[in-house]
């Protein structure tokens, strides 16, 4: 809370960087999959804790267009953990009224990998609560690299004048297009980089980099984070009075 007696806003679009699991696990002697498993679980209490305190989106990076170059056992598992999610969370996710999205190159994935993740998107369309965005197989320079591809081919096509092309108009392409900016980025894991997250969508994003391995993220220090948030003074690049 900010120290006037104004209730101050709640960010409307949180954006984590899971980052930690593998040094989790290897912490305790465990193979890195059981870090991405105890790290699953932190993705059911933060989507829950989100929703519940009135965040209108939150972005989760759960698999990086780099991710496919990590080891074929760890990817296989990655995919097997998020098709877990899907079976065991399509249900409350609709109880909880969380609208499930994806963004990222989901061409990519395998056509079972990706069915299922559509048709969890479509039965939890209704969902009027929170948006939960998974980005998969994602990469933000893929994503602008996309935007732009497709801004040519509609100028190239007499559809578009290259000098109408501008912020609100790139904006309006990215896999991102019907979702506000995220007002806050956390990254946890202790390492101090975007890793090709959102990197349009963060111009004017407020950065959170916690030590903090995934798999040990918890409720108090999200609610400290926004606490945190609430007192920021952002000036997206004006002076304010
Ligand atoms: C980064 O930690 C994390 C990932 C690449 C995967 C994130 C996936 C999950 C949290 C679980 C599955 C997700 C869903 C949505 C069900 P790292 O492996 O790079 O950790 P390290 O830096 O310690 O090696």
């Amino acid at each position: 809370m900010n120290e006037s007696n104004e209730k101050a806003a709640m960010p409307r679009h949180i954006a984590i960087i899971m980052d930690g699991n593998g040094r989790w696990a290897e912490k305790s002697g465990k193979i890195r999959v059981k870090g991405h498993e105890a790290g699953a679980q932190t993705v059911d209490r933060i989507v829950s804790l989100c929703a519940e305190i009135g965040v209108e989106v939150l972005t989760l990076y759960a698999f990086s267009s780099e991710n496919w170059q990590r080891p074929a056992l760890e990817v296989a598992a990655l995919m097997r953990l998020l098709r877990h999610y899907l079976k065991r969370e399509t249900k409350r996710l609709i109880e909880q009224g969380i609208r499930l999205h994806a963004i990222g190159r989901l061409d990519r994935l395998e056509p079972k990998v990706r069915k299922e993740l559509e048709e969890a998107c479509q039965k939890t369309a209704a969902g009027k609560k929170m948006t939960l965005n998974l980005a998969i197989s994602y990469g933000g320079r893929d994503e602008i690299c996309d935007a732009v591809q497709t801004l040519c081919r509609k100028v190239q096509s007499g559809e578009l004048e290259c000098d109408a092309i501008d912020d609100e108009l790139l904006t309006a392409h990215l896999d991102t297009a019907t979702l506000p900016d995220p007002d806050i980025m956390i990254r946890t894991g202790g390492e101090y980089r975007i890793s090709n997250f959102l990197l349009w969508q963060l111009a004017y994003t407020e950065l959170y980099f916690s030590d903090t391995l995934w798999p040990d993220f918890a409720k108090a220090e999200l609610m400290q984070i926004i606490d945190n948030f609430q007192r920021r003074e952002r000036r997206f690049g004006r002076v304010l009075n």
